[in-house]
């Protein structure tokens, strides 16, 4: 009964408080098993006639932004761009040049994080349509955009996000189901598979969470002499990469970094030693002809890092002996529809930070040199 533990840390207690998170998070979205129909009236009219939709966020939301890119690509025909918040605040140059602008998607856990707010606030400006995803309903963010859809993850105390990022990916999933739906590239049988898939979703992690705890646990203090890791991932996977190397720097203090699994040998592969390990996400859908592709791929870089002698964590399908034969380390998710695997399978990767955290005696709710909402204080232009 994993809700009766109890927490050393906020941030385990929130990395355990995700499937319920999910649960709220889905029961605002659903109605039974439809897509609400207030949400579908609010959402009509936010994404540009051309279909051109622009997110700008920071940090961990970025990385769910760019999982959001391949949901709208694949699942909508949407043609989607993510930016970093702060760099598009400052683009400027793009005035009186007669550029369509596209629909502008800001997520932030906060709502209030002063880069993701001056990129709204542009995009007010312009005149173009907006859309926030946040964590708190009444924050700058959910007030001043156009459509608001909050998370249900309710407060997260921790500096390092996991709940929140949970659910900014199962509302993005959600919206892709919307997008779909109002533009006609879903019949109502596949819309309602996925909607079936998503709420397995959170059961799934509550089924896993023990295991990833001891297993995770244990990998952080087998690697904890560590100097940097390398994250590898494909196609959605790499938002999911990134935010695990995120996660392991902020909360550890250890350097990581995260790739395409394609761009290793374009570079970082030279940092790849007995002290730099790679964590590898192998997952596949077997459903799904481009993620067995994918999938193909990571096994040929997978043998070629065994006879290199690289050490590899792999994060992979239950069961998929292919992999476990060819790594160091072999951690197991359930296999789920392509589109949700980002979800479960960033929740070891959330666990190895933590006890990463534990193995350096890192404050891992209070990082040194983070906060929470990084906010500018009031210039009197807000
Ligand atoms: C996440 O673990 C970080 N604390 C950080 O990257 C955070 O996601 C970023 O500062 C953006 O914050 P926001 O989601 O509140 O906008």
């Amino acid at each position: 009964m994993t809700n009766m533990q109890s927490f050393p840390h906020e941030m385990l207690r929130e990395i355990y408080e995700q499937p319920a998170a999910l649960l709220r998070t889905l029961a605002m979205y659903l109605d039974g098993d439809h897509l609400r129909e207030d949400v579908a009236d609010r959402l009509a009219g936010w994404a540009n006639p051309a279909g051109e939709v622009l997110i700008a966020a920071s940090g961990s939301s970025r990385h769910a932004g760019l999982a959001a890119e391949i949901l709208l690509e694949d699942l909508c025909g949407l043609a989607v761009d993510v930016e970093y918040a702060s760099e598009y605040s400052c683009r400027g140059g793009q005035e009186d040049k007669g550029i369509r602008h596209p629909s502008l998607l800001v997520l932030s856990q906060s709502g209030e994080t002063s880069d993701t707010l001056a990129a709204l606030r542009e995009a007010n400006r312009r005149g173009q349509h907006s859309l926030a995803i946040t964590n708190a309903k009444a924050s700058t963010m959910a007030r001043r955009a156009d459509v608001s859809m909050p998370l249900g993850a309710g407060v997260e105390k921790a500096v390092p996000a996991t709940k929140s990022f949970t659910c900014q990916l199962a509302v993005l999933y959600l919206l892709s189901l919307y997008e779909a739906q109002r533009m006609g590239r879903m019949e109502s049988a596949e819309l309602a598979a996925n909607i079936a898939r998503l709420q397995a979703v959170p059961g799934s992690i509550e089924a896993q969470l023990d295991g990833w705890r001891i297993q995770m646990a244990a990998l952080a203090h087998k690697y904890n002499s560590a100097s940097t890791f390398l994250f590898l991932g494909r196609g959605i996977h790499y938002a999911i990469v990134r935010e695990g190397a995120l996660k392991l720097k902020e909360a550890s203090y250890v350097h990581a970094e995260g790739y395409p699994v394609g761009e290793l040998k374009h570079g970082p592969n030279a940092l790849v030693s007995d002290t730099v390990p790679l964590v590898v996400i192998a997952t596949v859908d077997r459903a799904l002809k481009a993620s067995v592709l994918r999938y193909k791929k990571t096994l040929e870089l997978l043998r070629d890092m065994k006879t290199q002698g690289a050490k590899v964590i792999a994060i992979a399908n239950t069961g998929d002996t292919q992999v476990a034969g060819l790594v160091a380390d072999f951690v197991a998710v359930q296999p789920i529809n392509e589109y949700l695997l980002p979800i479960a399978e960033v929740v070891p990767l959330q666990l190895f930070a933590y006890f990463m955290a534990l193995e350096h005696g890192v404050n891992v709710d209070r990082p040194r040199n983070l906060s929470k909402a990084v906010v500018e204080t009031p210039k009197g232009d807000e």
